[in-house]
């Protein structure tokens, strides 16, 4: 057991997610590696994060690079070895930075001996680890729910004459949470890793574990929001009946028994599961990724789902932000994020490029990093990186992106309709290999890597940007620095001001002591916001901007230069 200041440390750090097959390199192959992480743990310790996510570097068949995993305890060949995977660990706790492993527990490779075993006959023991279903008299699928990677989530198995469910790709069967023997394997491989000294998991679509079975053993028909097609199936899995006792279980079972940090992906999560899930007394996990902010700029209920894109506008992002802001403050903890392997690059999403990005990634920064909760950087924004536009679909490597591409052709859009598309939200986006300095392939290794470079490499590097005090990686440092130095960023009441403003996003943090304002202008166009009121003005002290401290005005009013940001300490 371990006590509240123990498991209280999570809400001051700071979290770094390495995407390894993106990192670096250490032996030439192309592929990220283990060897590659512990080569750079110097770089982190420099940034100053105080934890790592890394995501899945489980055996896997590779289907969504690793996400789909055939064993739980051995360590992807191609990322090293169990002694690698020690030196890592070894190397990041001597710097004072905690691990969080990648926990993806919805669903094995169908490559793992569970389902190898299960999909050989009705009565093998770990037929009951998965979920299965008869087909409709017509023999068609049994419901008319859509994979997230395109196609039904219902996959026909010959030898049992059954159908099995996965949520994403055949390679991904789900497993069956309501049988206990998988719950009791899960959490023997937690307390595996936990024994080995990590430090916590992030939990890879945790909410839907439990499904929505009826009385007779069925899963219901999702509603039709589109004639014709496949229908959107997230809505039917998250938060299920069970969710919460599952969590509870796992907390009691493992997570009580270590000092651990843990994170929640939830897809379709709301407030109010936010608040059940992170409540320290009654709840399991420390934080969610919720994804409401995620979803603001594409077009809901669109057969292309996330693909098909809309403008965002800051005003629902900014209320989107409140709304969680407020609600959990007291009762829970928000995680804080805008990017990491599933999302485009922030800075091309929600900033600009050209001129001001690197301006405008501060901006970014400085508004999420003011909220209450735990920052998340994913590998590469503390650089600014922006997206790329491969032009040949060949030059693409995600499931996701390469199913999209077929399927909507297929449906007759255009190559370039299609291309847009992946271009502004496709996943490679945030897959391109991590660029340390400007030298052949960008320093991530000295062979051909295994997805194409982006092309600002040359420029946009973690050597040029830790020799240059103004750049976007030093703002992120100072703002990891800020926040263990005043506590306001971490106890500070939030208050959304200026909300119905298109361009100025603004907060205050109201703390014991000290208020903290924080401001960015969200918009390549200069504003103007009146100072708001019941924020002290007798006693501004600027804490961090991204300007030259000569060019800023405030006053009476707050006069911003395009993507300017401040925070301001206000007394
Ligand atoms: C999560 C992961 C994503 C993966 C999916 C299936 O959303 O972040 O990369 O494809 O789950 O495991
Ligand atoms: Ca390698």
């Amino acid at each position: 057991m371990h006590f509240a200041a123990e498991r209280a440390d999570w809400r001051n750090a700071v979290v770094y997610q390495i995407y390894p097959r993106s990192f670096c390199d250490s032996n030439g192959d192309g592929v990220g590696d283990l060897p590659g992480i512990t080569s750079r743990l110097d770089y982190l310790q420099a940034l100053g994060v105080q934890v790592v996510w890394l995501s899945p570097i489980y055996a896997s068949p590779n289907d969504d690079n690793g996400y789909d995993i055939s064993d739980y305890r051995q360590i992807m060949a191609e990322f090293g070895t169990m002694a690698d995977f020690d030196a890592m660990l070894a190397g990041m706790h001597v710097r004072g930075i905690r691990l969080m492993m990648d926990l993806v527990v919805n669903h094995t490779s169908d490559e793992h001996p569970w389902f190898v075993q299960a999909r050989s006959s009705r009565s093998n023991p770990f037929h009951d680890h998965y979920i299965w279903a008869d087909p409709l008299p017509d023999g068609s699928p049994p419901t008319n729910w859509e994979a997230a990677f395109q196609g039904s989530v219902w996959t026909w198995n010959e030898p049992t004459g059954e159908y099995y469910l996965h949520m994403f790709s055949a390679k991904q069967p789900d497993l069956n949470w309501e049988n206990p023997k998988v719950r009791q394997e899960v959490h023997a491989l937690m307390r595996f890793w936990l024994d080995k000294g990590v430090d916590g998991f992030r939990m890879d679509v945790i909410n839907m574990i439990s499904k929505p079975w009826d009385a007779q053993g069925r899963l219901p028909q999702a509603p039709v929001v589109r004639e014709g097609f496949l229908q959107p199936s997230f809505a039917m899995t998250c938060n299920g009946p069970r969710l919460n006792e599952f969590l509870r279980e796992m907390r009691n079972e493992v997570l009580d028994h270590y000092d651990t940090i843990t994170v929640g992906e939830a897809p379709l999560a709301t407030v109010q599961q936010g608040r059940d899930i992170t409540h320290p007394q009654t709840g399991s996990l420390n934080m969610l990724f919720q994804f409401e902010h995620m979803d603001l700029d594409s077009v809901g209920g669109h057969v292309n789902g996330k693909w098909a894109r809309k403008a965002l506008d800051w005003r629902d992002m900014k209320a989107c932000m409140a709304r969680w802001q407020e609600a959990l403050h007291g009762t829970g903890w928000n995680s804080l994020y805008f990017c990491n392997h599933d999302q485009p690059r922030s800075v091309s999403r929600f900033g600009t490029m050209g001129t001001l990005r690197e301006r405008s990634a501060k901006a970014l920064a400085t508004w999420l990093h003011g909220m209450q909760g735990t920052p998340y950087i994913y590998q590469g924004e503390e650089l600014g990186m922006g997206n790329v536009a491969f032009d040949r679909i060949e030059d693409y490597r995600d499931i996701e992106t390469l199913n999209f591409y077929r399927v909507a052709t297929a449906r007759g859009q255009s190559h370039a309709d299609v291309m847009a598309s992946i271009h502004a939200v496709g996943r490679d986006n945030a897959r391109t290999p991590m660029p340390w300095n400007s030298g052949p392939h960008a320093g991530f290794s000295t062979g051909q890597p295994w997805i194409g470079l982006n092309p600002d490499c040359p420029q946009v590097n973690a050597e040029a940007a830790q020799a240059d005090p103004n750049s976007v990686f030093h703002h992120y440092r100072q703002l990891i620095a800020l926040r263990r130095q005043w506590p306001v960023l971490r106890d500070g009441r939030f208050q959304l001001l200026w909300a119905e403003d298109p361009q100025v996003c603004g907060y205050a943090r109201l703390g014991a002591e000290q208020t903290l304002l924080v401001v960015s202008n969200m918009s390549g166009q200069s504003a103007t916001a009146p100072w708001p009121e019941g924020v002290p003005f007798t006693q501004v002290h600027c804490l961090l901007s991204n300007l030259d401290p000569a060019d800023h005005a405030w006053g009476r009013a707050l006069h911003l230069q395009p993507f300017e940001a401040l925070m301001l300490l206000c007394r």
